[in-house]
């Protein structure tokens, strides 16, 4: 089918690539001519698994080009509409460029339009859109109105594009319903390629939701609110743990294998990020108050989650007193590993505290050094984590990359000035730090031989205290406890 994308960001360009990739012929464009020219020069806007490889290849082989927005209004039958929906001053999602695509269609598009929101957009939007398109409408165009929201994470964006967990269409009539499971087929039907696995996980029958354009809207922000919810009920708990002297991994895979509850995004941190839930919850909660719903349950998901920087500095000057003069190690700066995207990320927080704070920073990220200069730039960057953490009196682990895993533990302790780890995305094991001689604190556990002990500099410390906690491994029996007078 000839298909037009309007907007090149995270959604656009990844929806264009892979569209393409299942052979429809697509036109890819967006406003930004200098964006459009990089693009056309092969060059992305942003790093993204496997994009790269594929923009490549669809150029290539003519199904994808980039083209100005009015020339693919003209061109394509279906049109993406994946602009950006920033939040304005209150939060709320800003329309304007979807308003300006709209106009465009109405004024020079002929024959017959199916106008796919794909956008994050606040419920009603598609209905807007619809009456928009019709009193602008003056070439006496057909069109369809869908709403079909994206749920592709960064980072794993065409892995999520190929196997989605779910596909939603909202639309009110059935030829665009068919023109949607029209375009989708190759992916819904798995008979696709992925260009991510060499051996796709289990394909299953992907489930196609097909309801009302209101009801596909709320899908969007129901779901990254209620994951964010997730995080910020997580990161609740992880508090208690700390307080009480529990294990905040196993109480969430106590949690999580109650299938009503689930293993993922339970993970304890720093807080989320990203250009996604910080966003799209306040404009739910905005939503919410224009509906006259009390949506205050968010509002404090998203205090939850501004007070884990505050948590995490503290728990730095709790280790450190005074952090003026001293020297910290950055491990990670993306706001989640996998992505050079820094917008709206923990560390950014994080960092510009201990800088007020006078500390020295010495940071490093696989991918997001670039972007985070813009954001941060009076610190220093390097080439590996290992060099950020010379002479440092703590590592602080910022974002989980893989390459970060794997630690050479004689390595680091030859480097930093002090054998401090301060882990805000649980990558380690206690019993590991200790064994190599670091103090280790992480997020929802207690403290480990870090903080009234300083460890003998470089010095291995005796077995950690907790073995003679009640912890049942998956392997072991549990232990018998002594009754709790
Ligand atoms: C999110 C949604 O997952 C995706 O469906 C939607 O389309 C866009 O928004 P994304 O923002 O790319 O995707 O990242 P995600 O993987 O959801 O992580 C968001 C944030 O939550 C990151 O900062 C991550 O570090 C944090 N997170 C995630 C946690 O702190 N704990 C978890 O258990 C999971």
């Amino acid at each position: 089918m000839q298909i037009s994308v309007i907007g090149a960001g995270y959604v656009g360009l990844t929806t264009a690539a892979c569209l393409a990739e299942i052979g429809h012929q697509v036109l890819c464009a967006d406003s930004d001519l200098d964006k459009l020219k990089e693009l056309n020069a092969g060059r992305l806007p942003f790093f993204e698994p496997h994009l790269d490889a594929l923009v490549k290849r669809n150029t290539a082989s003519g199904r994808l080009q980039f083209t100005s927005p009015a020339e693919a209004i003209e061109q394509g039958i279906a049109i993406f509409i994946c602009v950006g929906t920033p939040p304005l001053e209150n939060g709320e999602a800003d329309l304007s460029a979807i308003e300006s695509v709209a106009r465009t269609i109405a004024s020079s598009a002929r024959g017959y339009r199916l106008v796919i929101e794909k956008s994050t957009v606040p419920v009603q939007t598609a209905k807007r859109l619809w009456k928009h398109l019709s009193i602008y409408n003056v070439t006496g165009l057909e069109f369809d109105v869908v709403s079909n929201p994206e749920f592709l994470r960064e980072g794993s964006a065409v892995g999520d594009f190929f196997h989605p967990d779910r596909i939603v269409i909202g639309a009110e009539s059935p030829r665009a319903v068919a023109l949607m499971k029209e375009i989708y087929r190759p992916v819904l039907t798995s008979q696709t390629t992925c260009p991510v696995h060499s051996q796709c996980p289990s394909s299953h029958e992907i489930p196609l939701i097909v309801t009302d354009t209101n009801s596909a809207e709320l899908v969007k922000h129901a779901s990254n609110s209620f994951l964010a919810m997730k995080i910020s009920f997580i990161n609740l708990v992880a508090d208690a743990c700390e307080a009480a002297g529990a294990d905040i991994a196993k109480v969430a895979e106590g949690m999580g294998s109650d299938k009503r509850i689930g293993q993922s995004f339970l993970n304890p941190g720093i807080g989320f990020g990203g250009f996604c839930f910080p966003k799209d919850l306040q404009a739910f909660v905005r939503i919410g108050e224009k509906l006259g719903c009390d949506f205050s349950l968010l509002k404090e998901v998203e205090k939850i989650n501004l007070r884990r920087a505050d948590q995490f500095v503290a728990k730095v000057k709790k280790e450190l007193w005074v952090l003026r003069g001293k020297t910290l190690a950055i491990w990670g700066l993306a706001f989640k590993p996998d992505t050079d995207d820094v917008r709206f990320a923990p560390a950014l927080n994080i960092v510009r505290r201990l800088l007020a704070e006078g500390a020295s920073i010495r940071a490093y990220d696989p991918q997001a050094m670039e972007k985070a200069k813009e954001e941060l730039p009076g610190i220093t960057y390097c080439l590996s984590h290992y060099e950020a953490a010379q002479g440092a009196d703590a590592v602080l682990v910022l974002t989980e990359w893989n390459e970060f895993r794997n630690l050479d533990w004689d390595t680091l302790s030859r480097t930093v000035a002090h054998p401090l780890l301060i882990d805000g995305r649980n990558l380690y094991h206690a019993d590991e730090a200790a064994a190599h001689g670091f103090a280790y604190i992480c997020i929802g556990k207690e403290p480990h031989a870090g903080t009234d002990h300083v460890p003998a500099a470089n010095g291995c410390e005796p077995a950690p205290a907790d073995t003679v906690s009640p912890v049942t491994s998956a392997s072991s029996q549990p232990v018998s406890v002594p009754a709790v007078s």
